[in-house]
């Protein structure tokens, strides 16, 4: 059976997701004030890359993902989303791109509390796809993240990381090219905004484009290319070398983990 990494790169080869050419953002307030928030953006992410965008509170870190997520337009430049250009299209037409190519992790639009965990992932498709098929679609996101078995618990059964578990597989349901999200560790206690962080890495080592803002270092650090922004340009694009990734790397790592908890447990060795 083919992996999920070769299932991915099969769906568009491995090179050319997204591209932003001058990328530049300017807000008016209601005063008719002038915000810049992005200046001459320039930038290419593959398929495949695990990027985290950062910098300090103000520096465009979460207008980046909203156009990147095309939840909102460029002042200037050009958006291509394989290959298409998405600025001059239509709000509907850019709704239309998202659904098909962007899983976008709302964690404001939190799950319905009286609605069971899979009918919670199933929204998206709800007018799209016959129930039975969206039934499996997710079940199968379910299982990607880690909460297979979870399907008919109720949001408020699950812990806070379960929680913004469901919400990613919410937004894999679509099987989409590309998983953004604006600052996934917001308002999680560390310990549960590190199991999220490690969930992405294992999404990523199984062929996941995923790309997170963050203003946390230690969350930066957990991904494969760090772009910080610095009052709206970018300051630096660092990609981390020795972190190869695939599904290999995905076994190696379940492997040191099952060794470092025997270490833990007094059981060293045993797994060598
Ligand atoms: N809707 C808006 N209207 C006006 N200014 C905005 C709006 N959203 C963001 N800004 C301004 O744009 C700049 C970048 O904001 P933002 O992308 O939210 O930064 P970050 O997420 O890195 O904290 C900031 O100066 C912010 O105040
Ligand atoms: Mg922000």
């Amino acid at each position: 059976m083919a992996t999920l990494r070769q299932h991915w790169i099969a769906r568009g080869g491995s090179s050319g997701l997204i591209r932003l050419e001058k990328v530049t953002k300017t807000y008016h307030t209601i005063g008719h004030v002038r915000v810049p928030a992005l200046c001459d953006i320039d930038l290419t992410i593959d398929r495949g890359e695990m990027v985290a965008v950062t910098g300090p509170s103000g520096s465009g870190t979460s207008t980046l993902i909203n156009i990147l997520g095309c939840l909102d337009v460029p002042s200037s430049g050009r958006y291509l989303l394989e290959g298409r250009d998405v600025v001059p299209l239509s709000k509907r037409q850019r709704a239309k791109v998202r659904a098909s190519t962007i899983g976008f992790v709302f964690h404001r639009f939190d799950l319905l509390p009286d609605a069971t965990v899979i009918r919670n992932v199933e929204l998206p498709l709800v007018y799209a796809v016959r129930s039975r098929v969206r039934h499996e679609h997710a079940l199968r996101a379910l299982e990607r993240v880690g909460l297979g078995g979870h399907d008919n618990d109720f949001p408020i059964e699950l812990s806070p990381a379960q929680r913004r578990r469901a919400m990613i597989a919410r937004a894999l349901i679509n099987d989409p090219k590309v998983l953004l999200q604006d600052d996934p560790t917001t308002e999680l206690d560390v310990r549960s905004g590190q199991e999220i962080v490690q969930l992405y890495t294992e999404l990523n080592d199984a062929g996941c484009t995923v790309i997170f803002s963050t203003h946390r270092e230690d969350v930066a650090a957990s991904a494969r290319r760090i772009i910080r922004l610095s009052e709206g340009r970018i300051a630096s694009d660092q990609r981390v070398i020795g972190r190869i990734h695939g599904p290999r790397v995905a076994a190696r790592r379940r492997n040191l983990r099952s060794v470092r908890a025997s270490v833990t447990n007094g059981s060293a060795g045993n797994n060598e």
